[in-house]
């Protein structure tokens, strides 16, 4: 799932977080249009150069792609490894600050686990959001969150499926970077103290994590250098050495500054774990808008282009 000069595809994106995406380009969410789409991008050729997984939502796995073949299964043709969201998505959490959430889905997991293992999924994925506010994150939603995770990672352990740990600092408020940073700081230790509680194997898991930036409203945007320094450090602080890899989401950044901050900090170096990209619009917004509905060679060539830059930003070897 890390392995040098490869990442992750996230294309688990639910129904109607797809609806968000195909609105801007004047596409109906029906379910012809979402196979058609993923089909595009699971068949764009040499992606699998660049692209070591893809995480599916629940529809996806279970479909075939034009041609009749299971998707998963097309998938692991090309050498992609088949992943499954298995989150039921972030909700209200009760008691907790404005806009806090707990993520569920844990309720009948472990029968959906196995039921993803049929169909071919070898890792799965679980999103928690963590929201910077007035007040907030409180303690309290760090710690549901960061409980839930680890109950989800035991349940994946035991099903024998690697666990993609997502504990995401949402990057879309006014906040500072120092803000950001000590949030992640805050997060990832909550996080790290619950798998050692609930005796998941480091060694076995991939920590998908936000980048420290400043928030995308904040007036003064750290640069690069910046970027990538404030989030090695607390990477480094955070998550021990057992851990194999940990690839980004992208969070909302432009395509350009999600490579160009990976590509910063494998520069940088001094790190034991694999250092990749787990992105969905950093990957897709370009190949979506190219695509278009029917433009298929655009939206494999869009798609291409950006999997082969997060490719070689993954080596360090990126060059605008
Ligand atoms: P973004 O890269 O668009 O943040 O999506 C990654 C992801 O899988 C979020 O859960």
């Amino acid at each position: 799932m890390v392995a040098p000069g490869r990442g992750i595809l996230a294309a688990d994106e639910s129904t109607g977080t797809i609806k968000k995406r195909f609105d801007k380009i004047g596409i109906d969410n029906v379910e012809a249009n979402r196979q058609a789409y993923r089909d595009m991008l699971f068949n764009t050729p040499d992606f699998e150069k660049y692209t070591s997984g893809v995480i599916l939502f629940e529809e996806t796995l279970f479909q075939k792609s034009l041609s009749g073949v299971p998707f998963p299964e097309l998938l692991a043709s090309k050498g992609v490894i088949p992943g499954i969201k298995v989150d039921q998505g972030a909700k209200p959490l009760f008691g907790g600050g404005a806009e806090e959430t707990i993520t569920e889905g844990l309720d009948g997991l472990r029968e959906r686990l196995q039921k993803y293992k049929a169909a071919g999924a070898r890792f799965a994925k679980w999103r928690a959001v963590i929201v910077i506010g007035d007040g907030t994150p409180s303690d309290y939603a760090i710690h549901t969150n960061a409980h839930a995770l680890a109950r989800y990672a035991a349940l994946c352990q035991e099903a024998d499926i690697v666990p993609i740990v997502e504990p995401e600092v949402l990057m879309d408020a006014d906040n500072s970077i120092e803000i950001c940073e000590s949030v992640t700081d805050r997060t990832l230790e909550a996080v790290f103290h619950e798998l050692y509680l609930q005796k998941v194997l480091l060694e076995g898991i991939v920590l998908k994590p936000n980048m420290v930036v400043s928030g995308a409203k904040c007036p003064t945007q750290a640069g690069v250098q910046e970027v990538a320094e404030r989030t090695l450090k607390i990477l480094k602080r955070r998550v021990p050495i057992a851990v194999p890899g940990i690839a980004f989401l992208s969070g909302g950044q432009s395509d350009q500054l999600a490579t160009a901050h990976l590509d910063a900090m494998n520069k940088i170096g001094g790190f034991t774990w694999g250092l990749t990209f787990s992105y969905g619009r950093a990957l897709q917004a370009a190949a979506l808008k190219a695509w278009g509905g029917s433009n298929v060679e655009a939206g494999k060539a869009a798609h291409l282009h950006r999997a082969k830059m997060n490719g070689l930003a993954s080596l360090g070897k990126w060059d605008k």
